[in-house]
């Protein structure tokens, strides 16, 4: 049996990445997540496939997850082979803004900078080392994170994307967290990568596209990269790429971060 937990597990890419697992009984899937509100499809599933575990805590308190990994390891026997930090928001309203709308509003600025790192890097780091003695004891010995093309300085270069600055320098961010992670723990086999998702069909994605004449403006920048690109691509295509990467993830790669097309420059 090979065992995987997921964070932010109860919509989007993280719901799907347990979908696909689970359909497998040799997998054993912990689906991480801060509440059921929000986890009816995944309750549904659970009662459907005996391989799901919920596990609700907050990624923010160290505390509370030091209570969810014992909870894995009392099920796993001590042990996880694979976790995936898929968790992850845009922050703030001010989110949508370029950089200079941020003059003269350093509340704002501070904001948009500090919950974007609380959320998407400081409790990715709480979670790792939560989970890390378990990960040790397992025989994959490997963490991803679900990262985001929008924290990619060539992605940026190109499209001229100049929104989600909180959210784009947090996954920035992240990405070397990641790396200096593989690179403390190769001696141990541990293996860590970032993934970019691509464009994905979910409830983030809606929230900024949603808008035909938002719509627009993206897929315009997009264009810049990729004349093709004509939308989202479905949640089921996002995670099986982002599987096959993280079942090739050797030593060899560890520490990268690659395009769902496992390279470094196809972001859609
Ligand atoms: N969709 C895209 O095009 C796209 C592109 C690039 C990167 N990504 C990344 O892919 C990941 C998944 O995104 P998605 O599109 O599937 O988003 P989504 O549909 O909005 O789902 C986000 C998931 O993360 C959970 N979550 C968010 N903030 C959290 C927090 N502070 N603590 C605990 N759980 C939290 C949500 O839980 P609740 O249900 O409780 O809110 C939900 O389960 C994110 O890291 C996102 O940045 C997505």
């Amino acid at each position: 049996m090979v065992s995987w937990a997921v964070t932010g597990a109860t919509r989007g890419i993280g719901l799907g990445f347990v979908q696909n697992l689970s359909a497998d009984s040799q997998n054993q899937v912990f689906a991480i997540i801060r509440s059921l509100a929000t986890a009816g499809p995944l309750k549904e599933l659970a009662t459907e496939r005996k391989n799901i575990h919920i596990v609700v805590t907050e990624l923010s308190d160290p505390e509370k997850l030091k209570l969810a990994a014992a909870e894995v390891s009392k099920a796993t026997g001590g042990s996880l082979d694979v976790l995936i930090l898929n968790a992850g928001s845009a922050g703030p309203e001010t989110s949508a803004l370029p950089p200079s709308a941020f003059h003269g509003k350093e509340e704002a600025l501070e904001k948009e900078i500090g919950e974007n790192i609380n959320n998407n890097i400081i409790s990715n780091i709480y979670v790792i080392n939560s989970f890390l003695d378990l990960i040790r004891n397992g025989t994959e010995k490997k963490i991803a994170f679900v990262s985001s093309q929008s924290g990619d300085l060539e992605f940026t270069r190109i499209t001229g994307f100049s929104f989600v600055m909180g959210y784009s320098i947090a996954k920035a961010g992240m990405n070397i967290v990641m790396t200096k992670f593989g690179a403390e723990l190769a001696h141990e086999g541990i293996k860590t990568i970032s993934l970019s998702p691509g464009w994905v069909n979910t409830d983030a994605a809606k929230a900024v596209t949603g808008d035909p004449a938002v719509r627009k403006i993206m897929l315009d920048l997009f264009h810049k990269l990729d004349p093709d690109v004509s939308g989202p691509i479905e949640v089921d295509e996002s995670v099986s790429s982002q599987l096959k990467l993280i079942k090739e993830l050797t030593a060899e790669n560890s520490g990268k971060f690659l395009t769902h097309h496992g390279d470094t420059s196809t972001w859609f």
